[in-house]
């Protein structure tokens, strides 16, 4: 059990890390270019920036880099299995995947008017992983590594860790309400 969770979030990492490396240096010009949509509001808003894409994808890259020398380091045998350039496509996949599943949640929320920084359950804290498998899982030897059993705990262990980070964060005082 807790082998399969530990397992589940070093396969997983490439694209949990992304949206973190946007926030630290997302911000300048939005994705949609401030343009708005056929219903008037905007096609992703401000929180989506060009910035944050890029560096989020490169840092989901570099991430996935350190698990690679890790494993050497401590004899694991998950990404170091792979051919290097079948790893580059799998972890381009897995975090190109993670920010355009992040975009696409933001465009699902400003349809259903929901305000850029508010909240939308579930689509926030899912819709990221699921276009992160879906894109990933094109490479052949995707399924190799990822068992059914680890994408099964994946969609049940993301939300609950979204949770459990935030209330560290709000019992730190770095976020102001614990969700
Ligand atoms: N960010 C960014 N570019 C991205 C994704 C995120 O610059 N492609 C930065 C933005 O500063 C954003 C912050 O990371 O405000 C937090 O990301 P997220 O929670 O995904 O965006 P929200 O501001 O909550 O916007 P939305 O309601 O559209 O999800
Ligand atoms: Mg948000």
């Amino acid at each position: 059990m807790l082998r399969l969770i530990l397992t589940t979030v070093w396969l997983l990492l490439p694209a949990y890390t992304p949206n973190n490396f946007a926030v630290i240096f997302g911000g300048g010009t939005p994705i949609d270019l401030g343009r708005k949509f056929i219903d008037g509001k905007r096609i992703l808003g401000d929180g989506k920036t060009i910035r944050g894409f890029i560096f989020g994808v490169l840092g989901g890259l570099f991430v996935a880099h350190i698990q690679l020398v890790i494993e050497r380091f401590a004899n694991l045998s998950f990404f170091s299995s792979l051919e290097y350039h079948t790893f580059l496509v799998l972890s381009f996949s897995l975090s190109f995947g993670a920010l355009f599943g992040d975009s696409f949640g933001s465009f699902i929320k400003r349809r259903f008017g929901v305000e850029r920084g508010a909240s939308f359950p579930l689509l926030d804290q899912l819709s990221f992983i699921v276009f992160a498998l879906l894109f990933a899982s094109r490479i052949n030897d995707f399924w190799k590594l990822y068992s059914n059993e680890v994408i099964i705990t994946g969609f049940i262990l993301t939300p609950l860790l979204h949770l459990a980070t935030n209330f560290i964060a709000y019992r730190l005082g770095i976020k102001k309400v614990p969700w």
